[in-house]
């Protein structure tokens, strides 16, 4: 093997500044995450102009603890490489601009990195040997996709939701349950305690063949159960319903999942994206992974949740293909996966 080629990359898109050292795709040499969960709680989501300012004053400070972690300086490092969508404008741009200084003050090649390809590359940084192709189920915050990767720079949607993102669907679910942002944890955490059958809810599945999703309709129906049962004084379980809920969404994932390897005859799943953290859909993914004989991978949870040492992967990916940018790169809030805008 040759020198090893060393990636500083930054991840801004959402609430997370993240910068990481990552060597040739596979190896992580450090991953500093700052997450802004705390100030976003008090407002119940996401506020975005709160998110870039926050992303300005640590970005700085991130990189720096990368780069120390790793032992190294800027010059160890190989090309600078940064989520350009999609995401939240403001807090993209913070990423951008910083990469696109530090590429330009050290003469680097800059790379741009769509976010969800990061999510997915946070297979190769688990799975050594993993190599496409592979079917990737993607759920994440905004984002609920089947993806057939067919090599590291090509990228298939199958299905993708209609309307919330798994990861919506847990957080909206979440407030009416009274928990905190971001929902998705506290509800596997609550529904631990909970009976999934306790609370019948729809299982959404469209039209025959289709991989898309639609998490809307769930969503409403526990909501309109929680209406129903404060209208009429009828007791509620709020683990019950949390369980119950976990359940209708985890045996929707699954199923079409598992649909998209038989389809297509390639029989590894990978998982990626916030909500792959969910006990109760890694369970359930092993469980139907092995009535099918699907290989299955799943990263470890700080691997799934946003974090720069998958976009530090993704950019090895598109650097040894020759995918760097020049200093008129923006970012592009609604990215779409396999586009390149730059
Ligand atoms: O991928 P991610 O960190 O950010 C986006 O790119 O969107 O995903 C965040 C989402 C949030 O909706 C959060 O509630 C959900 O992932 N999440 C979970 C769990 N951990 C994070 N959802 C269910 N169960 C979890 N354990
Ligand atoms: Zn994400």
């Amino acid at each position: 093997m040759g020198k090893d080629i060393v990636i500083l990359a930054i991840e801004s898109s959402c609430d997370e500044t993240s910068a990481a050292i990552v060597a040739n795709g596979r190896e992580v040499r450090s991953n500093i995450i700052s997450s802004q969960i705390d100030i976003h709680r008090h407002f119940g989501g996401v506020v975005p102009e709160i998110a870039s300012r926050k992303h300005i004053e640590n970005i700085d400070a991130v990189v720096d603890a990368a780069l120390r972690e790793a032992n190294t300086d800027f010059s160890g490092i190989d090309a600078v490489a940064a989520t350009y969508g999609p995401g939240l404008v403001g807090a993209l741009l913070v990423g951008v601009s910083y990469a696109k200084a530090l590429a330009f003050g050290l003469g680097l090649p800059l790379i741009p990195v769509h976010h969800i390809e990061g999510h997915i590359a946070a297979n190769y940084i688990e799975y050594k040997n993993l190599e496409p192709p592979f079917i990737c189920l993607v759920v994440s915050g905004g984002h609920t996709n089947v993806v057939r990767i067919n090599s590291y720079n090509d990228f298939e949607i199958m299905g993708h939701t209609r309307d919330d993102a798994a990861g919506e669907a847990y957080d909206k679910v979440a407030r009416a349950l009274d928990l905190p942002y971001p929902g998705g944890p506290k509800i596997d955490r609550l529904a631990k305690q909970g009976n999934a059958d306790g609370v019948k809810f729809p299982r959404v599945m469209l039209e025959e063949g289709s991989f898309d999703f639609s998490f809307s309709g769930l969503k409403s129906a526990v909501l309109n159960y929680l209406n129903r049962c404060s209208m009429t004084g009828q007791e509620v379980s709020y683990a019950d319903v949390a369980a119950s809920f976990q359940k209708a969404v985890t045996d929707v994932l699954c199923a079409k999942a598992v649909a998209a390897c038989r389809l297509t005859g390639i029989y590894r799943l990978a998982l990626a994206g916030g909500v792959s953290a969910n006990s109760a859909l890694r369970a359930e993914l092993k469980k139907v992974c092995e009535e099918n004989s699907i290989e299955l991978f799943i990263p470890r949870p700080v691997l799934c949740t946003d974090n720069a040492a998958m976009i530090g992967s993704a950019a090895y990916f598109e650097y040894i293909k020759g995918n760097t940018a020049g200093m008129n790169l923006n970012a592009v809030p609604g990215l779409k996966l396999g586009e390149r805008r730059y």
